[in-house]
């Protein structure tokens, strides 16, 4: 090993932190920008379906093995009318979005996403109005979408062609009810009173479903933690995750303190899973109550592009291994957006669709990343950034799958050298390496566009340091590195 700079991880079979399950790697598809028109659908484009969906999204979309797909905001959700976007599509009015000042024409509206969703393999989770509407819309959206038949709602949406009911199982109360950016904002007392009463009518519509209350839309709100606890007081017993978001890109940052934003996300889970602790124990309640990280993502609002560099993937790398590393309470991830909005998949008007380099790690996690969660006991040099103290250059985060006997590391080296890194594995025996990968750039600035869609992609590494119980692994500088092992050694 050529690095001087040495780094160790050690993991136990018996650590447990918690499972990590499918609904960890999901995303969410808004009616924003070019999200749903000109991304998912474009029926004018060469690939369109019957429906006008883009086969060509629809394929990376596959690829990624989205389990869950959040819908249709956001922002947007909180002056919608679910109504206008069901039934024949050329009744259906065009309304003014005032979330994002355009119009909504509802071309696209709850039916057709659930059979989109279909085709791509997710479950859909359903936010509703609680900006402009309450609850009566609210439980009419559960009676038309889930009741088989025999009721008003559920027999309008059989006459409008769906015999079989949509089945959806995770409702959202809203969308961030905090902010004062959003349509019908509210206080922390008017929401979780309204919160509480619509969930309580969605339950007695559908007592089967899940629902997510809305908590601060970031750790940077004055009012957080306050108002996920004066909102979890109100719901507490009604409600099954309080949702978290959080965007980072939006201050001018050099690398090191770029990469440590993750360091945040971490602190902000933990912060909230404080706050809901804090209601259970208050309420003497015996009920456990789990997050919904709906919203995530590196987002430059003053780019003029949604083009995502190697040093964005860094930083959703590092995001990633914060909710990985809390899969004990984080239950619910939703990585914001799916389709050129912030988003993994990028589409040109008419042209192809290509994987931005946040794709990736997205898809390593999402593939490799299912299974019991494994404490990564980390050992390494460290930064102090002008925002964090103490941030580790590398971090990670180690996946145990015991159905399929894989084991994957997954390894971020925030530093601009190579790190030599020891990894020790204890209680497998057996376990052999089956494939190394890495992505890095020579230029951290690296994007991949129209023209050059592969410029940042990883590649397999051949390596042959692997011995039983452990090994040692050289690290590119600003490096994101997956490691999967196999207790059996099978390929
Ligand atoms: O994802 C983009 C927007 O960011 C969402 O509409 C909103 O919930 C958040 O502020």
């Amino acid at each position: 090993m050529s690095s001087g700079i040495k780094a160790k991880v050690l993991v136990d079979r018996d650590f447990v932190i918690g499972e990590a399950g499918p609904r960890l790697y999901g995303s969410f598809v808004e009616h924003m920008a070019r999200c749903v028109y000109g991304g998912i659908y474009e029926p004018d484009h060469g690939s369109a379906d019957s429906m006008g969906f883009r086969t060509d999204v629809i394929d990376l979309v596959r690829e990624l093995k989205v389990p869950i797909i959040r819908y249709p905001g956001g922002n947007f959700v909180s002056g919608y009318n679910w109504e206008d976007g069901v039934g024949p599509v050329q009744e259906r009015p065009r309304r003014l979005d005032l979330a994002w000042h355009t119009v909504e024409p509802n071309l696209v509206g709850t039916n057709e996403f659930v059979q989109w969703a279909r085709r791509v393999g997710a479950e859909v989770m359903l936010a509703v109005n609680l900006g402009t509407r309450g609850i009566e819309a609210a439980a009419n959206l559960v009676e038309y979408c889930n009741r088989s038949g025999g009721s008003y709602f559920s027999d309008l949406r059989r006459s409008h062609g769906y015999q079989d009911p949509h089945r959806i199982r995770v409702f959202c109360l809203g969308n961030e009810m905090d902010g004062p950016w959003q349509i019908g904002h509210k206080t922390a007392d008017e929401y979780g009173r309204l919160a509480c009463e619509t969930a309580k009518a969605m339950k007695w519509v559908d007592p089967s479903i899940e629902l997510v209350v809305c908590g601060s839309s970031g750790r940077g709100m004055p009012t957080f933690p306050q108002w996920d606890a004066t909102v979890l007081e109100h719901t507490y017993e009604h409600v099954d995750y309080l949702s978290l978001h959080t965007y980072y890109g939006d201050d001018e940052l050099d690398t090191a303190e770029f990469l440590a934003k993750p360091v945040d996300m971490s602190a902000y889970i933990d912060e909230a899973v404080a706050a809901c602790d804090f209601v259970k124990a208050k309420k003497r309640s015996r009920k456990t109550m789990y997050l919904s990280f709906d919203e995530w993502n590196v987002w430059f609002r003053h780019r003029t592009d949604d083009l995502y560099t190697m040093e964005d993937a860094l930083v959703f790398s590092g995001m990633l291994l914060s909710l990985i590393n809390h899969a004990d309470r984080v239950k619910i991830g939703c990585q914001a957006q799916l389709v050129n909005a912030i988003a993994p998949i990028y589409t040109a008007k008419g042209g192809r669709a290509w994987r931005q380099t946040i794709y990736y790690p997205f898809q390593h996690a999402s593939h490799y990343g299912r299974g019991n969660v494994l404490r990564a006991l980390i050992t390494s040099p460290a930064y102090d950034s002008c925002k964090h103290e103490g941030v580790p250059v590398l971090d990670g985060a180690v996946v145990h799958d015991p159905a399929s006997g894989e084991l994957t590391a997954f390894l971020l080296n925030r530093g601009s050298e190579p790190l030599s890194v020891e990894v020790q594995i204890r209680g497998f025996d057996g376990c052999l390496l089956v494939e190394r990968i890495t992505m890095a750039a020579d230029d951290l600035r690296a994007k991949n566009t129209e023209d050059c869609p592969c410029r940042v992609i990883p590649s397999r590494v051949q390596t042959a340091e692997c011995s039983d119980g452990g090994m040692t692994v050289l690290l590119r500088g600003y490096s994101w590195n997956v490691l999967r092992f196999s207790e059996r050694g099978v390929a």
